[in-house]
Parts: structure tokens; C-alpha cells; sequence
């Protein structure tokens, strides 16, 4: 087993925070305009609030954030999947500021009430 590389958790957060700011610099945007097609199509349609970029980073950097998206966890078992990544997948344990994000989103948007919508099948916009 190799050692878990920070890298590759913290990588990803920042190749899409990079995207996203040229991509509306290229357009001419303003970022804080609705949101476009494309970037939804980017994030599967995961909701535009505190804790997307996080959960979208740090969840999608080893499986399809698909995977993550599908489910619809009460709080209590996000926590129980966050500690099974650590112990049993590698996943480099989240900061404590940047747990609670992840935690309040999940149980927000992919609670059992799913109030956020399954991805689409199609990864492309
Ligand atoms: C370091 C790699 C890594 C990271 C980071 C990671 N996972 Fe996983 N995760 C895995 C692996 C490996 C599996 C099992 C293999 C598979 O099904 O693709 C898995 C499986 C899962 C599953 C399927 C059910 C299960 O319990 O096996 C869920 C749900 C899940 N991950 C959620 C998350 C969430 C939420 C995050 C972000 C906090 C996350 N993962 C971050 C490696 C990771």
C-alpha cells in the first residue's frame, strides 16, 4: 500500500476552482451569474451551495462522485462512509472545517429525503 498523497485529495478542488475561474473570465462572466448549463454539467447537478466544491474535490478524486451522489445517507452514516474511506481506502482523513462542510452538504442535499436530484446519465455536457 502506498502512503495516502495529499495531493491527490486536494489536487482536484483546485483544478476545478482553476476551470471554473477561466472559464468565466473567457466567457466575460461575472462568477457570481447563474449558474451555466456547463457548470452544472460539470458538477452532475449537484446543488450551487457551501460544500459543493468540497464534496465535488475530495469525493470524486478516486470513484465517480456518481458513486457518492446515488445514495441518500442520513448524517449519521455519511460520517460512517467518511471513516470507512479513511480506514479501509486510503481517503487522507478531511481537516476538521472541511469535514463539517462536506458532512452539512451531504446530509442537506443527499439525505434520505434526496432533495437534490440523481446525476444524469451522461457524464458530457
Ligand atoms: C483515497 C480514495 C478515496 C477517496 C478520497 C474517497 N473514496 Fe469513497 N471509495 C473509495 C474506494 C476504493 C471505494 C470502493 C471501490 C469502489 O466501489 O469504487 C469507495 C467507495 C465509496 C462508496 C460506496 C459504498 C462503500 O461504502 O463502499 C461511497 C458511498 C463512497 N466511497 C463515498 C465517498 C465520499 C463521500 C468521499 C468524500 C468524503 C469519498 N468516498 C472519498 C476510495 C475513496
Amino acid at each position: 500500500m502506498t502512503a495516502p498523497c495529499v495531493w491527490r485529495a486536494v489536487l482536484p478542488a483546485a483544478l476545478v476552482a482553476t476551470f471554473l475561474g477561466l472559464n468565466a473570465w473567457a466567457e466575460g462572466e461575472p462568477e457570481s451569474d447563474p449558474e451555466s448549463d456547463q457548470e452544472q454539467a460539470l458538477f452532475r447537478g449537484m446543488p450551487d451551495d457551501v460544500g459543493r466544491l468540497e464534496v465535488f474535490g475530495f469525493c470524486g478524486s478516486c470513484h465517480s462522485i456518481d458513486l457518492v451522489l446515488q445514495q441518500g445517507l442520513s448524517r449519521a452514516v455519511w460520517e460512517d462512509v467518511l471513516v470507512e474511506m479513511v480506514r479501509d481506502q486510503e481517503m487522507v482523513p478531511l481537516q476538521p472545517d472541511i469535514r463539517v462542510k462536506v458532512l452539512d452538504y451531504l446530509e442537506e442535499y443527499y439525505g434520505p429525503d434526496r432533495k437534490a436530484q440523481e446525476p444524469k446519465a451522461s457524464r458530457l455536457p
